[in-house]
Protein backbone atom coordinates (compact mmCIF):
# COMPACT_ATOMS: atom_id res chain seq x y z
CA UNK A 1 0.00 0.00 0.00
CA UNK A 2 1.67 3.44 -1.04
CA UNK A 3 1.46 6.25 1.30
CA UNK A 4 0.83 9.58 0.17
CA UNK A 5 2.62 12.63 1.53
CA UNK A 6 0.34 15.51 1.03
CA UNK A 7 1.95 19.02 1.46
CA UNK A 8 -0.38 21.57 2.73
CA UNK A 9 0.71 24.81 0.80
CA UNK A 10 0.63 28.21 3.15
CA UNK A 11 -3.00 29.72 3.94
CA UNK A 12 -3.79 33.23 3.73
CA UNK A 13 -4.28 33.52 7.25
CA UNK A 14 -1.12 31.80 8.09
CA UNK A 15 0.34 34.96 6.28
CA UNK A 16 -1.72 37.33 8.25
CA UNK A 17 -0.53 35.87 11.18
CA UNK A 18 3.03 36.53 10.93
CA UNK A 19 2.12 40.14 11.69
CA UNK A 20 4.84 41.23 14.02
CA UNK A 21 6.76 38.01 13.97
CA UNK A 22 8.97 35.70 12.00
CA UNK A 23 9.71 37.99 9.10
CA UNK A 24 7.64 36.90 5.85
CA UNK A 25 10.29 35.59 3.09
CA UNK A 26 8.94 35.77 -0.94
CA UNK A 27 10.06 36.69 -4.28
CA UNK A 28 8.63 36.65 -7.32
CA UNK A 29 8.55 34.08 -10.11
CA UNK A 30 6.83 33.85 -13.71
CA UNK A 31 7.99 30.12 -14.29
CA UNK A 32 7.18 26.90 -13.24
CA UNK A 33 11.19 25.77 -13.08
CA UNK A 34 12.44 29.12 -11.05
CA UNK A 35 9.03 28.59 -8.83
CA UNK A 36 9.82 25.44 -8.07
CA UNK A 37 13.16 26.88 -6.23
CA UNK A 38 12.16 29.09 -4.75
CA UNK A 39 9.25 27.53 -3.02
CA UNK A 40 11.56 25.61 -1.08
CA UNK A 41 12.10 28.94 0.84
CA UNK A 42 9.59 31.47 0.51
CA UNK A 43 6.25 31.66 2.71
CA UNK A 44 5.07 33.22 -0.49
CA UNK A 45 5.40 33.92 -4.07
CA UNK A 46 3.92 36.63 -6.29
CA UNK A 47 3.84 36.22 -9.85
CA UNK A 48 4.16 40.23 -10.15
CA UNK A 49 3.13 41.70 -13.46
CA UNK A 50 6.55 43.31 -13.11
CA UNK A 51 7.09 39.90 -15.51
CA UNK A 52 5.84 42.61 -18.93
CA UNK A 53 9.05 44.22 -18.48
CA UNK A 54 11.36 41.54 -17.14
CA UNK A 55 10.37 38.65 -19.05
CA UNK A 56 8.79 40.45 -22.06
CA UNK A 57 11.32 43.91 -22.70
CA UNK A 58 7.85 45.97 -22.32
CA UNK A 59 8.50 49.25 -21.03
CA UNK A 60 6.50 49.48 -18.05
CA UNK A 61 3.46 47.11 -16.58
CA UNK A 62 0.62 49.21 -17.81
CA UNK A 63 0.64 46.64 -21.06
CA UNK A 64 0.19 43.17 -19.31
CA UNK A 65 -2.73 41.94 -20.68
CA UNK A 66 -4.67 39.48 -18.10
CA UNK A 67 -4.30 36.01 -20.04
CA UNK A 68 -0.48 36.24 -19.62
CA UNK A 69 -0.85 37.25 -15.86
CA UNK A 70 -3.16 33.94 -16.14
CA UNK A 71 -0.39 32.09 -18.36
CA UNK A 72 2.46 32.46 -15.70
CA UNK A 73 0.06 32.22 -12.72
CA UNK A 74 -0.73 28.84 -13.93
CA UNK A 75 2.63 27.65 -14.36
CA UNK A 76 4.08 28.61 -11.09
CA UNK A 77 1.01 26.71 -9.29
CA UNK A 78 2.28 23.84 -11.34
CA UNK A 79 6.27 24.15 -10.74
CA UNK A 80 5.07 24.38 -6.75
CA UNK A 81 3.65 22.59 -3.54
CA UNK A 82 4.36 24.90 -0.40
CA UNK A 83 4.07 28.75 -1.20
CA UNK A 84 1.06 30.79 -1.37
CA UNK A 85 0.90 32.22 -4.71
CA UNK A 86 -0.45 35.74 -5.03
CA UNK A 87 -1.43 36.22 -8.51
CA UNK A 88 -1.12 40.31 -9.27
CA UNK A 89 -3.85 41.91 -11.00
CA UNK A 90 -2.77 43.84 -14.21
CA UNK A 91 -4.30 47.26 -15.37
CA UNK A 92 -7.36 47.54 -16.57
CA UNK A 93 -8.44 44.63 -15.04
CA UNK A 94 -9.86 46.03 -11.38
CA UNK A 95 -10.26 50.04 -11.32
CA UNK A 96 -13.26 50.88 -13.15
CA UNK A 97 -15.47 48.65 -10.09
CA UNK A 98 -16.05 46.32 -7.89
CA UNK A 99 -17.70 43.84 -10.32
CA UNK A 100 -15.49 44.38 -12.84
CA UNK A 101 -12.68 43.62 -10.06
CA UNK A 102 -14.51 40.38 -9.12
CA UNK A 103 -15.74 39.27 -12.72
CA UNK A 104 -11.42 39.20 -13.73
CA UNK A 105 -9.92 37.89 -10.37
CA UNK A 106 -12.47 35.30 -10.01
CA UNK A 107 -10.92 34.25 -13.58
CA UNK A 108 -7.37 34.48 -12.20
CA UNK A 109 -8.42 32.24 -9.07
CA UNK A 110 -10.13 29.81 -11.11
CA UNK A 111 -7.45 28.98 -13.95
CA UNK A 112 -4.14 29.64 -11.86
CA UNK A 113 -5.99 27.56 -8.75
CA UNK A 114 -3.80 30.76 -7.02
CA UNK A 115 -4.52 31.50 -3.73
CA UNK A 116 -4.56 34.74 -3.73
CA UNK A 117 -4.69 38.46 -5.71
CA UNK A 118 -2.97 41.57 -5.90
CA UNK A 119 -3.97 45.32 -6.32
CA UNK A 120 -2.34 48.21 -6.74
CA UNK A 121 -3.84 51.56 -4.88
CA UNK A 122 -4.64 52.58 -1.36
CA UNK A 123 -8.11 54.43 -0.25
CA UNK A 124 -9.69 54.58 -4.03
CA UNK A 125 -9.13 50.71 -4.37
CA UNK A 126 -11.20 50.36 -0.50
CA UNK A 127 -14.35 49.77 -1.85
CA UNK A 128 -13.08 47.16 -4.14
CA UNK A 129 -10.63 45.15 -1.72
CA UNK A 130 -13.81 45.20 0.51
CA UNK A 131 -15.98 43.46 -2.39
CA UNK A 132 -13.81 40.94 -3.34
CA UNK A 133 -12.98 39.85 0.38
CA UNK A 134 -16.24 39.72 1.28
CA UNK A 135 -17.07 37.25 -1.80
CA UNK A 136 -14.10 34.96 -0.89
CA UNK A 137 -10.80 36.69 -2.95
CA UNK A 138 -8.24 37.20 -0.34
CA UNK A 139 -7.05 40.74 -1.67
CA UNK A 140 -2.74 41.49 -0.79
CA UNK A 141 -2.83 45.79 -1.69
CA UNK A 142 -0.21 47.62 -2.95
CA UNK A 143 0.76 50.69 -2.14
CA UNK A 144 3.46 53.66 -2.57
CA UNK A 145 5.46 53.38 -5.26
CA UNK A 146 2.70 52.01 -7.14
CA UNK A 147 3.90 50.95 -11.05
CA UNK A 148 1.30 50.88 -13.25
CA UNK A 149 0.08 54.33 -11.58
CA UNK A 150 3.39 55.37 -12.86
CA UNK A 151 1.92 57.76 -15.81
CA UNK A 152 0.81 59.86 -13.21
CA UNK A 153 3.21 59.61 -10.63
CA UNK A 154 5.94 60.81 -13.47
CA UNK A 155 8.14 57.94 -12.78
CA UNK A 156 9.49 55.44 -10.63
CA UNK A 157 9.94 57.91 -7.94
CA UNK A 158 10.18 56.94 -4.13
CA UNK A 159 7.25 58.11 -2.13
CA UNK A 160 7.52 60.27 1.50
CA UNK A 161 10.32 61.77 0.10
CA UNK A 162 8.31 65.10 1.61
CA UNK A 163 6.78 64.58 4.90
CA UNK A 164 3.88 66.26 4.40
CA UNK A 165 2.86 63.34 2.24
CA UNK A 166 2.68 61.08 4.87
CA UNK A 167 -1.07 61.72 6.27
CA UNK A 168 -2.25 60.20 3.00
CA UNK A 169 0.11 57.20 2.50
CA UNK A 170 -0.70 56.30 6.23
CA UNK A 171 -4.42 56.95 5.37
CA UNK A 172 -3.86 54.58 2.21
CA UNK A 173 -2.47 51.68 4.67
CA UNK A 174 -5.28 51.88 6.97
CA UNK A 175 -8.15 52.14 4.10
CA UNK A 176 -6.64 48.76 2.61
CA UNK A 177 -5.94 47.28 5.75
CA UNK A 178 -9.65 47.92 7.21
CA UNK A 179 -11.26 46.73 3.75
CA UNK A 180 -10.67 43.60 4.27
CA UNK A 181 -6.63 43.41 2.68
CA UNK A 182 -4.24 40.57 4.37
CA UNK A 183 -0.82 42.25 3.73
CA UNK A 184 -0.08 45.29 1.69
CA UNK A 185 3.27 45.71 -0.09
CA UNK A 186 5.12 48.65 0.71
CA UNK A 187 7.14 49.78 -2.27
CA UNK A 188 9.72 52.22 -2.82
CA UNK A 189 8.63 54.53 0.46
CA UNK A 190 10.67 56.45 2.37
CA UNK A 191 12.33 54.23 5.63
CA UNK A 192 10.95 56.23 7.96
CA UNK A 193 7.64 56.18 7.06
CA UNK A 194 7.20 52.51 6.26
CA UNK A 195 8.15 51.83 9.51
CA UNK A 196 5.48 53.79 10.98
CA UNK A 197 3.08 52.33 9.01
CA UNK A 198 4.09 48.79 9.75
CA UNK A 199 3.40 49.79 13.78
CA UNK A 200 0.07 51.39 12.72
CA UNK A 201 -1.96 47.94 10.96
CA UNK A 202 -3.15 45.26 11.98
CA UNK A 203 -2.19 43.47 9.26
CA UNK A 204 1.37 42.24 7.76
CA UNK A 205 3.23 45.10 5.34
CA UNK A 206 5.53 43.22 2.52
CA UNK A 207 8.56 45.89 2.22
CA UNK A 208 10.16 46.31 -1.25
CA UNK A 209 12.87 49.10 -1.07
CA UNK A 210 11.06 50.23 2.04
CA UNK A 211 12.19 48.90 5.81
CA UNK A 212 14.08 45.96 7.59
CA UNK A 213 11.35 47.13 9.98
CA UNK A 214 8.55 45.79 7.78
CA UNK A 215 7.00 42.47 8.48
CA UNK A 216 8.18 40.76 5.33
CA UNK A 217 10.13 41.28 2.11
CA UNK A 218 9.91 40.70 -1.31
CA UNK A 219 12.41 41.25 -4.64
CA UNK A 220 12.35 40.44 -7.91
CA UNK A 221 14.26 37.12 -8.35
CA UNK A 222 15.59 38.37 -11.69
CA UNK A 223 16.83 41.51 -10.03
CA UNK A 224 18.71 39.13 -7.17
CA UNK A 225 19.62 36.55 -9.27
CA UNK A 226 21.45 39.23 -11.26
CA UNK A 227 20.17 38.66 -14.10
CA UNK A 228 18.99 41.87 -15.16
CA UNK A 229 21.32 44.99 -16.76
CA UNK A 230 19.58 47.62 -14.31
CA UNK A 231 18.36 47.10 -11.24
CA UNK A 232 17.08 49.57 -8.60
CA UNK A 233 19.67 50.34 -6.06
CA UNK A 234 18.16 49.08 -2.87
CA UNK A 235 18.54 45.56 -4.74
CA UNK A 236 21.20 43.56 -2.75
CA UNK A 237 22.34 40.98 -5.75
CA UNK A 238 23.02 37.53 -4.51
CA UNK A 239 24.22 35.68 -7.59
CA UNK A 240 25.66 36.99 -10.93
CA UNK A 241 23.46 34.58 -13.04
CA UNK A 242 23.88 37.22 -15.94
CA UNK A 243 27.68 37.00 -16.35
CA UNK A 244 27.42 32.98 -15.42
CA UNK A 245 24.91 32.49 -18.59
CA UNK A 246 26.68 34.56 -20.84
CA UNK A 247 29.77 32.49 -20.13
CA UNK A 248 27.88 29.16 -20.71
CA UNK A 249 26.80 30.44 -23.87
CA UNK A 250 30.03 31.61 -24.99
CA UNK A 251 31.48 28.17 -24.31
CA UNK A 252 28.85 26.52 -25.66
CA UNK A 253 29.25 29.05 -29.30
CA UNK A 254 32.78 27.81 -29.38
CA UNK A 255 32.27 23.77 -29.02
CA UNK A 256 29.91 24.11 -32.22
CA UNK A 257 32.58 26.42 -34.12
CA UNK A 258 35.15 24.28 -33.59
CA UNK A 259 32.94 21.18 -34.06
CA UNK A 260 33.18 19.72 -30.38
CA UNK A 261 29.74 19.53 -30.08
CA UNK A 262 28.36 16.53 -28.07
CA UNK A 263 27.35 13.60 -29.82
CA UNK A 264 25.34 10.59 -28.68
CA UNK A 265 28.64 8.15 -27.18
CA UNK A 266 30.26 11.11 -25.33
CA UNK A 267 28.85 11.21 -21.51
CA UNK A 268 29.45 15.07 -20.11
CA UNK A 269 27.89 13.98 -16.52
O1 LIG B 1 4.99 43.16 -10.07
C1 LIG B 1 5.77 42.93 -9.13
O2 LIG B 1 6.75 42.18 -9.26
C2 LIG B 1 5.49 43.55 -7.85
C3 LIG B 1 6.55 43.49 -6.81
C4 LIG B 1 7.66 44.37 -7.17
C5 LIG B 1 6.03 43.78 -5.45
O3 LIG B 1 4.45 44.11 -7.67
Amino acid sequence: MSKQVQVRRTTVPQIASRKGGEPIVSLTSYHAHTAAIVDKHADFILVGDSLGMVMHGMESTVGVPLDLMIMHGKAVVRGTQKALIVVDMPFGTYEESPGVAFRNAAKIMKETQCGAVKVEGGARMAETIRFLTERGIPVMAHIGLTPQSSHVMGGFKTQGRDEDTWALHEADAKAVSDAGAFAVVLEGMVEPLAARITKQIPIPTIGIGASVDCDGQILVLEDMLGLNEWTPKFVKVYGQLGPMIEQAVEEYAKDVKGRKFPTEDEVYR
